[in-house]
């Protein structure tokens, strides 16, 4: 029985302008244009009054709620960040990003093909263009959204922690409301791809995302990329996308900001008293930083409530870092089996697919189930 203390692993990361043979470069496209924030995601549901029950349990508010469309908003001056219409299965549709002005545009309509979008059916309004990516997801460039109200959320208690030598908190207690977790912003979405390389061209060309942590196979080929928008000496989100390489075309989550700890906390209570399917969580992941808490919505589709994110200006050096599962997160639970390879008949039924079209490779399948089939955590 090998030793605990055997089993801790450091994680290992390299800047990109030092990295070792054989670890590779993510290849860099000249972007269209530089998208500015992420909007809202795009939905199809078969029942949206039960997701309309889920969001609002954790934390957002209705904006609409019709026999064909639920849009729903943070506490932000975002209009919406979550669109969903009704149809015959859940599936994600798509993204909306923030570009700066009308003629971001018009560039994507001249050199991208864009189609220009009706006015009337952009939730929140102003004006926008869609494409469709290379897995057939819709992707929004919207701008001229008119602005609303923020609704007003309580002062996090970040500054009043204590600490030794740090006291930030004299007669004062800890008594966060139980309620659930305001949701302030959309924050990320990360979608799986059997593309990897095409797709993290095609996000580079048409949002000019650039990268914050790249992951790579054994053979140094990058897999994995968190993507931050370029909003050059402003801090930016670690990521607003990311973009894993694997077995299928498929949403993996999206992640909404919180408060604080103590509201991720509190939200938690709030979803398991009112029985909703918790996923993972509490912790702390590596990339981005950020602690976390998933859940599933009344589809199985995964939900992330995130607080104190790392947040990198446009000069910030990408770095590069092995794919594994044990690089996910620092602490918390164990990372669900869900997360992992399913080894099943429909994967075995993917993988054929993939194989017979040449999509995929023996040596990648190879290179991707090895990084992912290591145990994390072996002490948990
Ligand atoms: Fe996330």
């Amino acid at each position: 029985m090998p030793s605990l203390k055997k089993t801790f692993k450091t994680h290992i990361s390299y800047a990109e302008s030092a990295l070792p043979a054989p670890i590779q470069k993510l290849d860099r496209v000249c972007p269209l244009v530089q998208a500015k924030s992420l909007a809202f995601l795009m939905f199809e549901k078969p029942d949206l009054g039960a997701v309309e029950n889920f969001l609002i349990d954790f934390g957002m508010h209705t904006v609409v709620l019709t026999e064909d469309q639920l849009v729903m908003r943070g506490s932000s001056s975002e209009p919406c960040i979550y669109v969903a219409r009704r149809g015959p299965r859940s599936r994600y549709i798509g993204a909306a990003f923030n570009v700066s002005n009308e003629n971001d545009l018009l560039v994507l309509q001249s050199q991208a093909g864009a189609r220009r979008l009706p006015t009337e059916i952009i939730p929140g309004g102003g004006v926008g263009v869609e494409l469709i990516d290379p897995a057939g997801n819709l992707l929004w460039l919207v701008t001229g959204r008119k602005q609303v109200n923020p609704i007003p959320v309580r002062t996090p208690l970040h500054p009043l922690t204590n600490g030794p030598g740090t006291i930030g908190r004299v007669n004062k207690t800890v008594r966060a409301p139980l309620e659930p977790a305001a949701v302030v912003k959309l924050g990320h979405v990360v979608l799986q791809t059997v593309d990897f390389q095409g797709m993290a061209r095609w996000y580079m060309r048409h949002l000019g995302v650039i990268p914050s942590d790249v992951q790579f196979l054994a053979d140094g080929s990058p897999n994995l990329c968190f993507f931050r928008l370029n909003l050059g000496s402003t801090p930016a989100d670690h990521h607003s996308l990311v973009l894993v390489g694997g077995l299928e075309e498929k949403y993996e989550h999206s992640a909404y900001e919180v408060v604080d700890l103590d509201a991720l906390g509190q939200g938690h209570n709030i979803l398991r008293a009112n029985g909703h399917r918790h996923m993972w969580g509490i912790g702390r992941h590596i990339q981005g930083s950020q602690l976390f808490d998933y859940w599933f919505d009344p589809n199985g589709m995964e939900f992330e409530h995130y607080t104190d994110g790392d947040v990198f200006t446009a000069d910030y050096e990408p770095q590069y870092s092995p794919l594994d599962l044990s690089g996910i997160w620092a602490w918390g639970d164990d990372v669900p089996k869900s997360m992992g390879p399913q080894h099943n008949l429909s994967t075995l039924i993917k993988i054929l697919k993939l194989l017979c079209n040449r999509r995929l490779s023996m040596e990648r399948l190879k290179l991707l189930g090895s990084a992912l089939s290591a145990p994390p955590r072996p002490w948990l």
